[in-house]
């Protein structure tokens, strides 16, 4: 398939949206000030196994502490990177989420790994590396072109 866009004007505060692109489940999350403000918790950085997303192939503008084009949006595609089942997104803290000190992000339901609001893996999960973040450019204020 080619390109797929989505207006994001539909994703509101805290919410995901998922939408395919070349087969790939892609996670689109609207994240809240609150949420990007965990994504700079030391604690949180502490935690962090694969910080630099250096084994994985991300494009340049999503090298950054936010790993995307525009910090409100994040943009993933929805694989763990241990054996490809499809992270489970657990928006807020401690949203009906085993770990008590859960400050928003994705688990996987498969062997447990889980990822920050940012796709990046935390250490002590079977899974070694971010989630990736697929290529996507804005097109207007409120629209993303994926591929
Ligand atoms: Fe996700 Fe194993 S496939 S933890």
């Amino acid at each position: 398939g080619g390109p797929v866009e989505l207006d994001l004007s539909q994703v509101q505060p805290g919410q995901q949206v998922s939408v395919r692109w070349r087969d790939h489940p892609i996670l689109v999350i609207n994240r809240s000030d609150a949420a990007l403000k965990t994504l700079q918790d030391p604690k949180l950085l502490a935690q962090l196994s694969d910080p630099q997303s250096s084994e994985f192939q991300q494009p340049e503008y999503a090298h950054n502490w936010h790993r995307s084009a525009n910090p409100e949006y994040g943009v993933f595609v929805g694989i763990c990177t241990h054996l490809g089942c499809i992270p489970l997104y657990y928006p807020s803290p401690n949203a009906n989420h085993p770990a008590s000190d859960w400050l928003g992000g994705y688990f996987c339901p498969c062997h447990g790994s889980k990822y920050d609001l940012a796709g990046r893996v935390f250490s002590g999960v079977p899974a070694p590396y971010n989630l990736p973040v697929p290529p996507y450019r804005f097109v207007s204020d409120s629209t993303i072109r994926i591929g």
